[in-house]
């Protein structure tokens, strides 16, 4: 399919491709195994510019665009989601609203190094009893003159444990609802956090996901982005960009997953024949590629949308709606492909299984992009 990339769109790409095949797939199975954080291959991904891609040069970003972003995401998405969850919440979620609403005083502090990749950064919406309902957060930040005082308590906040900055939503005036939430920034040193339990989870085991606490938290004033009340917009907004960075990790599961069960299948014999052969596996590799394509189109609609400068909210949860669920059809096929092979961890498809599940779930479920989608065509 020609979607006339441009020479750098494919430099990067290829380059994010290399990164991938050298430095990420040696170990990605032991990582998985081990719940292991992937520290070094991350700290690389910082030197070559994937932390920060997006981020304008004079803050120590790659000056690049979204359909760059998204390609890098697929190529590393491909052998290993768990390296590129923490290169997407950090590209979408930390640099982009710091970038786009933060003080000049706040990006000369700290997006210069997230978009580095120096430090990580963490994006802490998500509550125990606020996960798709993100307007009820509980975690509140007082009013104190000076400064904000923080209590409560955030969940499944990816990157939890290896981030040095967390911008944290909480709610300030719970009678205006979702316009009393600020987003604000803290640093992990601050008196009075906490990290608590790391989960352990079925696929993306390489991340670390973390609950966090605040007690008694001060936070300057200076620390918050935006005005008195702007939290929830900024979190919504971010996330509107984020949806393009997951769609595009679960495009590269999916496709990481058709181009092991295409060499697979041509590889495996059965009855007589390379199992590429029979027309049950041809036509599985079809409806694969099929998807794949169509994930693809909608997911580089919501970059070029956004580069454009154009809304694309609504198509950023088409193409994150429609790749996440390609990526759970595909590699669920791609197990099947590999029959017992797939079951076992060394083909691979087995883990892209497992990790292609959480696209359905965060940065809104696959039933909140629904949401999202409609309420744009109702309105
Ligand atoms: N873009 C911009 N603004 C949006 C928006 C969007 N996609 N969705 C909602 N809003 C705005 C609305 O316009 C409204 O603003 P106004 O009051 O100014 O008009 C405001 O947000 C509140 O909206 P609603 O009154 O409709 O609120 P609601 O409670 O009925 O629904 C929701 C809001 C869309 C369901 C929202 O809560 C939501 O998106 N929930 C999912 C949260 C989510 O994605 N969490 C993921 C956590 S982060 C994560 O997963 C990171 C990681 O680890 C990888």
């Amino acid at each position: 399919m020609n979607f006339n990339y441009t020479e750098e769109q494919l430099a990067v790409r290829d380059a994010a491709r290399e990164f991938a095949q050298k430095e990420l797939l040696p170990g990605v199975i032991e990582r998985d195994e081990n719940q292991q954080f992937p520290e070094e291959q991350v700290k690389m991904m910082g030197e070559l510019g994937f932390m920060g891609m997006m981020v304008d040069p004079k803050y120590g970003g790659g000056g690049m665009d979204t359909v760059s972003y998204a390609l890098a995401m697929e190529e590393i998405s491909k052998v290993d989601a768990s390296a590129s969850v923490v290169m997407s919440v950090n590209n979408s979620l930390v640099c982009a609203g710091l970038e786009k609403y933060g003080s000049e005083e706040q990006k000369q502090k700290y997006l210069t190094r997230l978009a580095k990749g120096e430090i990580i950064g963490a994006f802490c919406l998500s509550e125990p009893e606020a996960g798709s309902d993100a307007t009820s957060q509980r975690t509140t930040a007082e009013d104190k003159g000076d400064h904000y005082l923080m209590n409560g308590t955030k969940n499944w906040i990816t990157n939890g444990n290896s981030a040095s900055v967390y911008l944290i939503m909480a709610q300030t005036d719970p009678e205006k609802r979702h316009k009393g939430i600020n987003a604000l920034i803290v640093e992990r040193e601050t008196p009075g956090f906490t990290v608590g339990k790391k989960e352990n989870k079925l696929g993306i085991r390489g991340s670390d996901t973390h609950s966090l606490m605040f007690s008694d938290m001060k936070v300057p004033k200076e620390n918050r982005i935006g005005e008195d009340g702007f939290g929830f917009s900024f979190a919504m907004g971010s996330l509107n960009g984020g949806r393009i960075g997951i769609a595009s990790q679960a495009l590269g599961i999916a496709s990481g997953a058709l181009e092991l069960s295409v060499k697979y299948a041509k590889e495996r014999k059965a009855f007589g024949v390379e199992i590429a052969k029979h027309q049950a596996i041809q036509f599985k590799l079809a409806d694969m590629a099929t998807k794949i394509d169509a994930a693809r189109l909608l997911i580089m609609q919501a970059a070029q949308l956004k580069d454009a400068g154009k809304d694309f909210a609504q198509a950023s949860a088409m193409a994150k709606l429609f790749a996440s669920q390609t990526a759970m059809e595909t590699t669920v096929e791609a197990v099947q492909i590999h029959g017992g092979y797939g079951f076992v961890k060394e083909f691979h498809v087995e883990r892209l299984m497992r990790d292609a599940k959480i696209t359905q779930i965060y940065e809104g479920t696959s039933e909140i992009q629904k949401i999202v989608i409609s309420r744009t065509l109702l309105k």
